[in-house]
């Protein structure tokens, strides 16, 4: 009996245990899937191409980094790595490449403009490099700083707008032997080289990037081991991204207090790749990808926007550090995406997590991940936490058969676009990259380039694939108020159904004045206006050469007539549906009512938004005066 009870009691505690344990598990693994739902968007019933706009002023670029494309960089810690540091006697590159010529960048500069000027772009990110510039620890070579300032000049000249990245994965030699971002006393050179370039370039370059993704440098670098220096050290991973981001934080300070400095804008670029569970039911795989998250992304995002470092990793690291010069040290936050990874854990101390690809789901690029536009839109997000302009310093696909390009571009540029439907204050957008380049640890199997470069003469071939990002940049932008057309362009076409069964022509209508008003029965300022736009305008100049036309925002016939009833105007109303002869002015997105002054000529001349006062006021004199000219 005693030992029954004792037995009953034994697998009562057990069952209580797992059940305590299991629940949490449960509740673990219910919240984080509550919190971070697994974003997807139904591609087959989105048109990117109907819905992808982007404002006016938008800045549209290209990037590329010194070490990748310039060529002939022998004198960093990239160059020491592809030739010295070998495992097994094998490189650490992939197909033994070697960064070598690269794309020649370096001479062909002026052609590369030419390339970038027939894209449409505005802007260009590149780097520069700190070994040719500083040779030797305290030594400047002036002809290294003489050519990226002549760079800077034919841009200029081409009409394209220089960004500098100042550090973008390379350094001098004599750097990496003091022991390069692992000793903070280091930070000290990088300041004094920033200093060097920005008094040498500042007066030609307007943006400025401090330090080129720390999490990547980190990660591949003191982590995987296949950037230089090749450490596995998680702990020494956490101290040199530590000293990366005061880095940031220094030379931010130094430069904004130097006689150029206040006008410039500085910023950090940061990635973000997100760790997301491979398995959404499994919780370890939800462990290992929310501490890289906190490791990689988050640890960045609170330093910025509160001062407080956390890097903390169960068992290998855990650094706390509190610098308040850090929040705020930025103007601008570049942003580069690529997508995301599937984190698998393990009960393995040894190996406790591994990151798996899900190829029979998703659209795989060249590189170990996949397409995943709906990560760019939730990277946009995060990123936003620290609450400065972001500018997308990155963003593009390797895909050699360049079968994908086009929908990477079209799917991605749509999540960008809405994320600034929807509010998020993202300033520009830079392609990954102009053309093919050294990819780093994967040499040049990558095709990243928007060009596609022939290795063997340098010759640039612009691919197919590319022409989708062409067609967007050279796409019609909209303004603050959502208009598409600018005051002085001419009124685009429209052939108009009103709902008393006539067709009219917009350009039928030449010689006379025409007004156009968006409108909507559900649009209560709308229902406000009218009454004075039949008043102060119909009524007023109808027999004297204007024609007033409303243009209901796609309802039905039915509708718009009762609308008309109601608010009891008598000038004319069209139908719009699918809103097509909106979109022909505004952003699809953007909303009524506003009116459209239209001269004789068929030129737009005044554009209104909204029902104020005062806007109206001087539409009026407008029109006035139009009909008077005649
Ligand atoms: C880096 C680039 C690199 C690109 C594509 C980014 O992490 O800044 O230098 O070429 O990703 O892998």
């Amino acid at each position: 009996m005693v030992l029954k009870l004792t037995k009953n009691k034994i697998i009562f505690t057990v069952l209580i245990i797992i059940a305590i344990i299991f629940d949490g598990w449960l509740i673990y693994i219910l919240y984080h899937s509550l919190t971070y739902p697994d974003k997807y968007w139904d591609w087959d019933n989105i048109q990117t191409n109907n819905d992808t706009y982007f404002p006016k002023n938008f800045m549209w670029g290209t990037a590329t980094a010194a070490h990748q494309v310039e060529g002939n960089n022998q004198n960093n810690n990239w160059y020491e790595w592809e030739n010295l540091h070998k495992k097994d006697n094998i490189s650490r590159i992939h197909n033994n490449d070697k960064s070598g010529r690269a794309s020649n960048h370096w001479e062909l500069y002026k052609q590369d403009i030419e390339l970038m000027k027939d894209l449409g772009v505005g802007y260009y990110r590149f780097s520069v490099e700190w070994s040719k510039i500083e040779p030797k620890k305290g030594i400047i070579n002036y002809e290294a700083l003489e050519h990226y300032k002549k760079l800077c000049n034919k841009l200029i000249d081409s009409g394209l707008t220089p960004v500098i990245t100042l550090h973008h994965f390379t350094h001098p030699i004599w750097f990496e032997k003091l022991g390069a971002f692992e000793k903070e006393e280091n930070i000290n050179h990088f300041i004094k080289f920033s200093e060097t370039v920005f008094n040498y370039l500042a007066e030609l370059v307007p943006i400025w990037c401090t330090i080129n993704e720390p999490a990547v440098f980190v990660s591949q670098g003191y982590f995987n081991g296949v950037f230089p220096p090749g450490k596995k050290d998680p702990l020494l991973a956490g101290h040199v991204m530590k000293n990366l981001l005061n880095a940031h934080v220094k030379v931010y300070h130094h430069l904004k207090s130097l006689p150029r400095g206040k006008d410039k804008q500085i910023g950090l670029v940061k990635n973000i790749t997100q760790f997301d569970p491979l398995r959404r039911w499994h919780v370890l795989d939800w462990y290992f990808s929310k501490k890289l998250n906190d490791v990689f992304t988050n640890s960045a995002i609170t330093f910025l926007s509160e001062g407080i470092f956390r890097f903390y990793l169960p068992g290998m690291a855990n650094i706390n550090f509190v610098n308040k010069n850090a929040i705020k040290a930025l103007d601008f936050i570049g942003l580069n995406y690529y997508s995301r990874m599937h984190t698998k854990g393990h009960f393995n101390s040894s190996l406790p997590f591994t990151f798996e690809l899900r190829k029979d789901k998703d659209i795989q690029t060249d590189m170990p991940y996949a397409i995943y536009p709906e990560g760019f839109y939730r990277a946009i997000k995060s990123i936003s936490q620290i609450n400065a302009p972001i500018i997308i310093t990155e963003n593009g696909i390797a895909d050699e058969d360049d079968s994908h390009r086009d929908l990477f571009i079209n799917r991605y540029l749509y999540a960008l676009s809405k994320s600034i439907n929807d509010g998020y204050d993202v300033r520009g957008y830079f392609y990954w990259t102009l053309m093919d380049n050294f990819e780093w640890a994967e040499g040049y199997k990558m095709k990243f380039g928007l060009y596609e470069v022939d290795f063997n003469n340098q010759k640039r071939t612009l691919r197919e694939g590319s022409k989708s990002l062409i067609d967007l940049i050279n796409k019609p932008s909209f303004d603050k108020r959502g208009y598409i057309v600018s005051i002085g362009d001419e009124a685009p076409d429209l052939e108009l159904d009103y709902i008393d069964g006539r067709r009219v022509k917009l350009s039928d209508l030449r010689g006379q004045v025409v007004v156009l008003q968006f409108t909507a029965s559900w649009c209560s300022v709308c229902i406000q206006e009218m009454p004075h736009l039949e008043k102060e305008v119909w009524q007023r100049y109808k027999d004297k050469g204007l024609t007033l036309i409303g243009i209901d925002r796609d309802e039905p016939i039915d509708v718009v007539r009762d609308f008309q009833k109601k608010v009891g105007t008598t000038y004319p109303l069209a139908l719009d549906l699918g809103a097509k002869h909106f979109s022909k002015f505004a952003h699809k997105n953007a909303g009524v009512t506003r009116n459209i002054v239209i001269d004789r000529n068929g030129k737009i001349v005044f554009l209104t938004r909204l029902f104020d006062k005062n806007e109206f006021q001087e539409m009026i004199n407008k029109i006035e005066s139009l009909i008077q000219d005649s």
